[in-house]
């Protein structure tokens, strides 16, 4: 590893956390009521209760950590409709008018994004850019074709260009006009100051472990405490109450990362990311006082897959073949859900749910997605109806688009509920400083970690959500499940859900 373009002994941290404050929330510490109990303080939870305060109702956002730290505080924000090769495969499965209410919610969520900025005057670095869509294969280039021929035909600024701005020698691309980029948590953190007041609330450091259906629902917190409320909407990434919507059988994790680069020479505008696989992606962004370059990518299953820390190798690789590098000050990974036919669950919970909505499985398209989720939650909750609502339905079954990836992936699920138990074992005195292994330790499978002071803590790697076998992940120092996500610390408490509950922990000297 070059030392000099990138310090990667250091723990990641996005630029976007890096370069503002993390205000403080309260913990709930009471019983309250509120019209609405939204759950989770990510961009999803924060742009609902802003709308929806806007529209006179209460609302309480209840976060489990702190807000804008997870998948929205670790992406890459780009505000656009242009979601890989999108268009062409929906119209084919989902016929016109779905593709029509999928184009419209997220293009209205672009505009939606730059009402709020102008009208609230936030400093949040937004600006419009041209989104690329490219491939370097001459077998993508019908794909290409056939998306700029939907896309067009559904009123989106598409077009087919031979080449982009960029010297990545290319065989085609599509390029959507109108689209943008923000740093999203100034936009967000500008948002949540508009929350607190006037009965509405923010809180933090306070998970919610169930949802008692009624009427009124009640959300009940770790510590015991309730938020009373006529509507819950969960906002939590993955679904932190499923009701019988099997949302564990539906959607699956992927991680993916990002770097921040600073460049010789300028960088052309414009937002780009290839057609097919390895991922790769790229935007600028303007600091106080420099250029950085985000190049992002390398996406796989959480859990699965090859050493963690390739996937930033690979990256600064590739950033190194396309400009000069001076230094890579950030890096950055992310977690991200996507659903069985590709098309995210946005609406009420299960079909017998009660005023319980879901926004899940963007596929990491979050930033417009979101907003959208945002918009389709206002309007079915002022008027009982969204012009988009069926093309998200989160109850929908689609044979023909959701079938064979359904199966797919729960055994694959099934594959790591136990393979991870029949693999050979290291002994503990094998674990070099700095990482983590999974041994035999008092005759059981356990997950070990060597901190560079010499200390190993242990843990159980069965994950406390449904008890699949978690891997380490030595990117982030974590422990991570190949079946739903959750991740833990390597001291065991939980990063990310469904888990609801911490593992426990030992350190051994
Ligand atoms: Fe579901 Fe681990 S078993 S997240």
């Amino acid at each position: 590893m070059n030392k000099k373009t990138a310090d990667f002994s250091q723990p990641p941290q996005s630029y976007w956390i890096a370069s503002t404050p993390q205000p403080q929330h309260s913990v709930l510490n009471e019983d309250i009521e509120t019209d609405i109990a939204i759950i989770g303080g990510g961009i999803v939870g924060l742009t609902t209760a802003y709308l929806l305060k806007q529209e006179g109702f209460t609302v309480s956002v209840v976060e489990a950590d702190c807000i804008l730290q997870g998948t929205t505080g670790n992406t890459t924000a780009k505000v656009t409709s242009q979601h890989t090769l999108v268009y062409n495969r929906i119209f084919q499965k989902f016929g016109k008018d779905k593709a029509q209410h999928y184009a419209d919610a997220n293009q209205t969520a672009i505009k939606t994004v730059s009402d709020l900025v102008n009208s609230l005057k936030i400093d949040c670095d937004f600006s419009w850019q041209s989104a690329y869509c490219f491939t370097h294969r001459d077998d993508y280039v019908p794909e290409i074709m056939n998306e700029v021929n939907t896309a067009s035909l559904l009123g989106i600024q598409a077009y087919f260009v031979p080449e982009i701005p960029l010297p990545l020698g290319i065989k085609g691309a599509v390029r959507f006009d109108g689209q943008a980029q923000i740093h999203p948590r100034k936009y967000l953190l500008a948002l949540a100051e508009k929350i607190p007041g006037n009965g509405s609330y923010i809180f933090e450091q306070t998970r919610v472990t169930r949802v008692d259906e009624g009427k009124p629902h009640r959300v009940i917190t770790k510590n015991g405490k309730t938020i009373t409320a006529k509507i819950v909407i969960i906002a939590t990434h993955y679904p932190c109450y499923e009701a019988h919507g099997m949302y564990f059988s539906r959607l699956y994790p992927e991680r993916s990362y990002a770097l921040g680069v600073r460049i010789k020479g300028k960088y052309p505008g414009g937002m780009y990311i290839t057609a097919e696989d390895p991922a790769r992606s790229l935007r600028s962004h303007m600091t106080k006082d420099e250029q950085l370059v985000i190049v992002s990518g390398e996406h796989h299953k959480t859990g699965q897959g090859e050493d963690t820390s390739n996937h930033y190798r690979k990256l600064k690789d590739f950033a190194e073949q396309l400009f000069t590098v001076i230094d890579i000050p950030y890096r950055w990974s992310t977690q991200d859900y996507s659903t069985a036919d590709g098309v995210p669950y946005i609406g009420q919970l299960t079909s017998d749910t009660q005023e319980i909505y879901v926004a899940t499985g963007f596929g990491k398209w979050g930033m417009s997605t979101s907003t959208a989720a945002a918009l389709i939650f206002r309007d079915m909750i002022l008027n009982g109806y969204s012009p988009w609502q069926d093309i998200y339905r989160p109850s929908r079954f689609t044979p023909i688009a959701s079938a064979k990836s359904f199966v797919k992936e729960n055994l694959n699920v099934a594959k790591h509920l136990i393979s991870g138990k029949l693999s050979p074992v290291p002994d503990k005195n094998e674990i070099p400083c700095g990482e983590g292994k999974i041994i035999e330790y008092e005759g059981q499978r356990t997950g070990a970690y060597r901190e560079q002071n010499g200390k190993l803590h242990l843990i159980d790697t069965t994950c406390t959500h449904m008890g699949c076998e978690l891997q380490w992940n030595s990117a982030e120092k974590s422990w991570d499940c190949p079946c739903h996500g959750s991740r833990f610390t390597y001291s065991g408490e939980i990063v990310d859900s469904p888990a609801l509950d911490n593992i426990e922990h030992k350190i051994l000297e």
